[in-house]
């Protein structure tokens, strides 16, 4: 059968769970591997979902053959407790999974970072998405498409008090999100997912970092 493979690690996420339908409904894909801690519940005959210990990926290499490798990983310090904790979900993991991909062929790397990402900063946060940026790009991938969304919108099923607050003003105050504020505007998890999938398909090489406004004009095209 024609067409690409895919391997996704954050399929039960937002952005990831848009991101895994999109894929199993695009003709471009024939095979989509969803690398999951538990079950996502879906069925779809493109679909494979692999059950993994993240702290074992090496004992799944034989799914990460494939054309194109998501990652929609994430966790919040509140979930995570630590910020060790937290990076080893944000950085260790993402980073792992392109290893281990790109050992196996793989050609085109995918990952959700985020606005303000710096391995600089003063901040937890913006530093740990920075040093992410900075280790996927040393694993050498033809291409790699790093995308820096601002606050997501969308329905969760838990409750993110800083994410309502957030999401609250950023509606009200949508008038401000004009010319060089635009990259501050909130954006939805399912046009950063179809983004994704958009940039998945051009035929460029070489690393793009795309800032929010490019994920929606992308995304919402
Ligand atoms: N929230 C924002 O406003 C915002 C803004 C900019 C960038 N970002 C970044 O965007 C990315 C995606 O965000 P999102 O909101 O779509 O994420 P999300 O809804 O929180 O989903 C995170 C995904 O990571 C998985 N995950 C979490 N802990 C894990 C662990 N210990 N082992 C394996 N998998 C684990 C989750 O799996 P389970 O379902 O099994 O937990 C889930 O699939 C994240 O990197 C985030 O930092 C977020």
């Amino acid at each position: 059968m024609e067409g690409k493979t895919a391997l996704i690690a954050g399929a039960t996420g937002l952005i990831g769970n848009g991101l895994l339908h999109v894929l199993i409904d695009a003709p471009e894909y024939k095979k989509v591997y969803a690398l999951v801690r538990r079950p996502l519940e879906i069925n779809h005959p493109k679909l494979m979902e692999v059950v993994v210990d993240f702290d074992r990926l090496i004992d799944y290499k034989h799914y990460f053959a494939v054309d194109d490798v998501f990652i929609c990983l994430g966790t919040t310090i509140k979930k995570a407790k630590t910020q060790e904790a937290m990076y080893k979900i944000d950085v260790d993991y993402p980073v792992e999974i392109g290893r281990i991909a790109k050992e196996c062929g793989a050609k085109h790397y995918l990952v959700v970072s985020s606005m303000n990402a710096d391995s600089k900063a003063k901040l937890f946060y913006p530093r740990m998405k920075g040093e992410l940026e900075e280790k996927v790009q040393n694993l050498g991938f033809e291409k790699l498409s790093i995308f820096r969304p601002s606050l997501l919108l969308g329905d969760r099923k838990e409750f993110r008090l800083g994410e309502e607050v957030g999401a609250f003003l950023s509606k009200g105050l949508t008038f401000l999100f004009v010319g060089s504020l635009r990259k501050y505007k909130a954006i939805q998890g399912k046009t950063v997912a179809k983004a994704m999938y958009k940039v998945a398909q051009q035929k460029e090489q070489g690393k793009t970092i795309f800032a929010s406004e490019e994920i929606e004009n992308i995304g919402r095209q």
